[in-house]
């Protein structure tokens, strides 16, 4: 048999990923579903996550290849002017979620069971992700919390419904939590780490990790078989998530250190409405190509 030399033979992650199989740049048109998001744990890929919470700006992300798109209940303070996450209520999601399915052809779609939909117990969670699985056509739902939600997590996995896991800064728990870096010192990283496990052993196929140091999250990341989604949680996560409206430049106001800004949404259109009106004021618009007769 010949053999190849060191110089011919592949890069270990050439010689197991089939390029056109990636989920970021690969060429498959069907909706991606969770089996995917297994494999590319398995060859080592590392994906983008982005929230979406409208049809347009979905389908702008869905050409653009980002594979999994969240419904993230941040959209309380990002879409609905709400202060925190915690008003935001089942009916929203299912209006927001919809509106992302119908925006988009690949990306696997994620809703968030948003605080009180899930909390009581697992009937209460299959009950509300139910809703957001055949009202809107959601392919998975995430929930906040570990060991605390493992009954919830393995209802909705054996009624056929994937859960993400969301640990570390959980902001459905900000009245009790605040917004601060979790799992620091060595009590609170052996919970996030118990957390994480317990949540892969209740058959969530990711789990997110927010504002966690980045130490932790490698541990996590190397002691999991699903895929850790990182947000503040430093480059070893497989996967990396950022609201949409922060990473554009369109929230305003400070950033959290770990947001990076790639555009500067919230100037564009302030110029462009600020034009928009001087040409109004001014008697420059519309002029006469703009008017039908
Ligand atoms: O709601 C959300 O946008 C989230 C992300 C920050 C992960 O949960």
């Amino acid at each position: 048999m010949t053999q190849l030399s060191a110089a011919q033979s592949p890069a270990p992650t050439e010689r197991k990923t089939d390029s056109s199989k990636t989920l970021y740049g690969g060429k498959g048109t069907r909706r991606i579903t969770v089996r995917d998001i297994t494999a590319a744990k398995e060859r080592g890929e590392k994906w983008p996550m982005l929230t979406a919470y409208d049809a347009m700006t979905a389908s702008v992300f869905d050409e653009a290849g980002i594979p999994v798109m969240l419904v993230g209940d941040s959209a309380g303070n990002c879409h609905l002017g709400y202060d925190t996450t915690v008003p935001v209520t089942l009916d929203e999601m299912a209006i927001l979620s919809a509106a992302v399915v119908r925006g988009t052809s690949r990306a696997l779609i994620v809703a968030d069971l948003p605080f009180g939909s899930y909390q009581e117990g697992p009937v209460q969670a299959l009950r509300s992700a139910t809703r957001l699985v055949k009202e809107a056509g959601v392919g998975a739902v995430k929930l906040e919390g570990g060991e605390r939600s493992l009954a919830q997590t393995e209802l909705l996995v054996q009624s056929g419904i994937p859960v993400m896991s969301h640990l570390g800064l959980t902001p459905q728990s900000v009245n009790t939590m605040g917004y601060r870096v979790q799992g620091r010192g060595e009590e609170a990283a052996h919970q996030l780490l118990r957390d994480a496990k317990s949540a892969e052993a209740a058959g969530a196929f990711a789990v997110v990790l927010e504002l966690v140091p980045a130490e932790l999250a490698a541990e996590v990341t190397r002691s999991l078989h699903i895929p850790t989604v990182g947000i503040g949680a430093g480059s070893e996560c497989d996967a990396q998530v950022l609201v949409w409206t922060d990473m554009l430049g369109l929230t305003g106001g400070k950033m959290p250190r770990f947001v990076k800004q790639y555009a500067d949404l919230r100037g564009v259109m302030g110029d462009a409405a600020k034009a928009f009106a001087e040409d109004v004021v001014g008697g420059a618009f519309p002029a006469a190509e703009h008017a039908v007769h």
